[in-house]
C-alpha cells in the first residue's frame, strides 16, 4: 500500500503490483474499498501491472473537507496515473467504479486503452433512486456504517453465494463497516448527482468488456445487455451464481473473462 499526497488534507492510497502490459486499474464499488479486488490483485498481477486505488474516504485514502463530484474521483485517478508516469491503462470498474470509469473516459480519454465495466450502468439516478440515496445518507449519519451494510447486503449477493460462501458475506460486511459514515454520505451525494453517461456509449472507441452477475438485483443482466449493445463491439459476459459483486462471488470466472479480454488484439501496449 502506498500513498500519493495531492494536497495537505488529501492523499490517495493505492496498491501497485506486477509489471506486465497493459496496466490495469481496478476501481471499486460502493461502499467497499480496494480490498474488493483481492482475488483480481493476485490473479491479474501475475501477468499485468495492477493498480487498485481507494476512492476518497474509503480504505486508507483521506476524505478532503466538503463535497466532491464523481468528476473529482476521475481526476484523482488521472492524477495518480500521471504521477506514476502511466500513459494509458485498462480501466476496470465495478458499479460505482464503473460510473467513475465513464467519467474518466469523458474527461481523460487519452489514458483509457480499454474498459471493463462490471455490474454497473450508464444511467443517472431516477428521482426515486435519488430519494433512496438521501435516505441512506441519513441512515449512515444517524446509525453508522453497520446499519448501511445491513440494509445493502441482502441486495448484493446471489442466492448461491449467500448459501455457500458465508466468508464472502463476512468479508464484504467487514469492508463496509470499515468505511466511516462521512465517506459514505459524500459518495452517496456524488452518485446522486452523477452525469448521464448514456450519450457516451456510442462514442466509446476502445475495446470494452461488460460483465454482469446472472443474479445481480441492482443492475440486472437484461438492463446491462441492453446498454452494452450500444457500445460498438462491446463483449458481454454473464457470470452464473453471481450477484452484484461478481468479481468476489465468482473470482475464477471473472478473472478468466478479464484475462482472456486482456490477451486480445490491441491490448498489449500503453504503459
Ligand atoms: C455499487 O456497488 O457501487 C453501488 O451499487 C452503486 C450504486 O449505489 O449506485
Amino acid at each position: 500500500m502506498t500513498h500519493l499526497r495531492f494536497r495537505p488534507d488529501f492523499a490517495v492510497n493505492y496498491t501497485d503490483l506486477g509489471a506486465g502490459h497493459p496496466t490495469v486499474v481496478l476501481l471499486h464499488g460502493f461502499p467497499f474499498t480496494s480490498g474488493l479486488w483481492r482475488p483480481q490483485l493476485t490473479a491479474l498481477s501475475r501477468q499485468h501491472r495492477v493498480i487498485a486505488p481507494d476512492f476518497r474516504g474509503f480504505g486508507e485514502s483521506s476524505l478532503p473537507d466538503g463535497r466532491y463530484a464523481l468528476a473529482d474521483l476521475a481526476d484523482d485517478i488521472a492524477g495518480l496515473l500521471d504521477a506514476l508516469s502511466i500513459g494509458g491503462a485498462v480501466l476496470a470498474g465495478l458499479s460505482m467504479g464503473g460510473y467513475v470509469a465513464f467519467e474518466i473516459f469523458r474527461r481523460h480519454r487519452d489514458v483509457v486503452r480499454a474498459l471493463i465495466l462490471a455490474d454497473t450502468r450508464p444511467d443517472p439516478d431516477t428521482p426515486e433512486g435519488r430519494e433512496n440515496r438521501l435516505r441512506t445518507a441519513e441512515l449512515a449519519h444517524s446509525d453508522g456504517s453497520a446499519a448501511v451494510a445491513e440494509q445493502l447486503l441482502p441486495k448484493l449477493l446471489s442466492p448461491w453465494t449467500r448459501a455457500q460462501e458465508r466468508d464472502v458475506e463476512r468479508e464484504l460486511r467487514d469492508m463496509m463497516e470499515s468505511v466511516a459514515p462521512p465517506a459514505l454520505e459524500a459518495a452517496l451525494m456524488a452518485m446522486a448527482d452523477r452525469a448521464d453517461s448514456r450519450p457516451l456509449l456510442h462514442r466509446i472507441d476502445v475495446p470494452t468488456l461488460v460483465i454482469v452477475g446472472a443474479d445481480d438485483q441492482l443492475t440486472s443482466p437484461d438492463e446491462v445487455r441492453a446498454w452494452s449493445q450500444r457500445i460498438p463491439g462491446a463483449r458481454l459476459r454473464v457470470i452464473d451464481r453471481a450477484g452484484h459483486v461478481s468479481n468476489l462471488e465468482q473470482p475464477a470466472a471473472f478473472n478468466e473473462a478479464v484475462l482472456e479480454f486482456l490477451a486480445g488484439p490491441g491490448r498489449e501496449g500503453g504503459g
